[in-house]
């Protein structure tokens, strides 16, 4: 299988001399093409900085990140500007839509950016649009939409290039449990039929029951992966919240 992603010795240092705090410690895993991998672990453990740094919003002290075998870290920010805009795609906590676009402009957003003709957006919009349950409202403004909806706009938004990696920072963190679901449907499906990779930051265990595999971070380190396998959601999500007990227990033996 071919890695999408290569996370090689990834150190992040906060701070200056004499005060310096180690956020990642020398982090290196892959992720194959077509995976959904979720990275789960305490507060502060390090998972949003393991995330931004992947998807080249931060930068890291050491360590190297290869997507499609390119090395981000060597890129220019011209370049770097380029390359998020083809091959990634982000879906943020708090949406980030512009208010005074339409959902469908929203969405068409990355493809109007890259010069795509207009007869071939409305295509992707509308089949995109379709798989996320959204066509109905893609006249609308964000204001006028719930949050799930405006949700599921950004996340259309961030597939509509069709991307080697999607990023998802706690996407589901400021939805009800049904809009949730709804998401989280939404992304195994586009994982399923269209093969996406997607990387999602998840505290939910009912989340992390839809990756194919976790990364647990305590402490900016590889605490533990689980494999889901073969068996089911619900078993998953049991082992899922066995180990976050576990996590806790050596936390508050460490205490
Ligand atoms: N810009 C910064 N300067 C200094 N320290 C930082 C900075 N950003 C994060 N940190 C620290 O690095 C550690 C990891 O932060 P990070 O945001 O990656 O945690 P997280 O796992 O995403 O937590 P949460 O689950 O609360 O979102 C924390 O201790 C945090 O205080
Ligand atoms: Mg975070």
């Amino acid at each position: 299988m071919q890695a999408v992603l290569k996370v090689d010795q990834v150190s992040k240092l906060y701070g200056n001399k004499g005060n310096q705090f180690t956020a990642l410690e020398e982090v290196s895993f892959q992720v194959n093409r077509g995976e959904f991998v979720g990275i789960m672990g305490p507060s502060g453990a390090g998972k949003s900085t393991l995330l931004n740094i992947i998807s080249t919003i931060d930068m890291p002290t050491s360590g190297n990140i290869f997507i499609d075998g390119t090395n981000v870290i060597a890129m220019k920010e011209d370049q770097l500007a380029l390359f998020r805009r083809s091959k990634l795609g982000f879906i943020f906590q708090d949406y980030n839509l512009i208010d005074s676009l339409t959902i469908r402009e929203n969405i068409a957003l990355p493809l109007s950016l890259n010069r795509v003709k207009t007869k071939e957006i409305d295509k992707r919009v509308e089949e995109i649009a379709k798989r996320l349950g959204i066509t109905e409202i893609l006249e609308k403004y964000p204001h006028q939409v719930s949050g799930g909806q405006k949700q599921r706009c950004a996340a259309s938004r961030a597939i509509v290039t069709n991307p080697s990696l999607i990023f998802g920072d706690e996407p589901t963190g400021a939805l009800d449990s049904k809009s949730s679901q709804h998401l989280l449907e939404s992304l195994q499906d586009l994982n399923q039929q269209e093969h996406a990779t997607i990387l999602l930051v998840t505290h939910d265990v009912f989340a992390g029951s839809y990756c194919d595999r976790i990364l647990f971070i305590t402490d900016g380190m590889i605490y533990k992966e689980l494999i889901k396998g073969n068996r089911s959601r619900k078993e998953f999500a049991q082992e899922i919240l066995e180990l976050l007990g576990r996590v806790g227990d050596d936390i508050n033996d460490a205490i």
